[in-house]
């Protein structure tokens, strides 16, 4: 049985594994800042930023913590592949009709990486942390 305190600490968000930690982190950092655009007003120029930003996070985070997971024999990886690859898909989505309207792309952008965020931290996540606790 995995201890819960080492499975995530419900306070900070922390989970104990950094790959899992530092991809969290990176990602409401961007969304943190998408808020704040979403607030007080953003240019194309903030937008095509933050575009950059969530491709980036793509290539370094989701695929390298995917190697990562392949690495240890993660036995879910395909379930865990599909909800990165839901994740690119709606961000793309949203990508392609930026230029049309600023600020609805922005509210747009806060709700779905918000939603993603919680359910992929609450489902894929937590199963990762267990497994990997689990292999400790
Ligand atoms: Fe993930």
């Amino acid at each position: 049985m995995v201890n819960q305190d080492k499975s995530s600490d419900s306070k900070t968000g922390k989970s104990s594994i950094q790959i899992i930690d530092e991809g969290h982190s990176k990602l409401s950092e961007i969304h943190n800042r998408v808020k704040s655009f979403a607030q007080n007003g953003a240019s194309k120029n903030d937008l095509t930023e933050i575009f950059f930003a969530l491709s980036y996070f793509f290539e370094d985070h989701l695929i390298k913590e995917e190697l990562y997971l392949k690495s240890k024999g993660y036995p879910t990886l395909e379930e865990h592949k599909a909800s990165h690859a839901d994740f690119i898909k709606g961000i793309e989505h949203l990508k392609d009709s930026y230029a049309k309207d600023v600020e609805c792309s922005l509210n747009e952008l806060d709700t779905f990486i918000g939603e993603w965020l919680k359910n992929h931290n609450l489902k894929y996540n937590k199963e990762v942390v267990d497994f990997l606790n689990q292999k400790k």
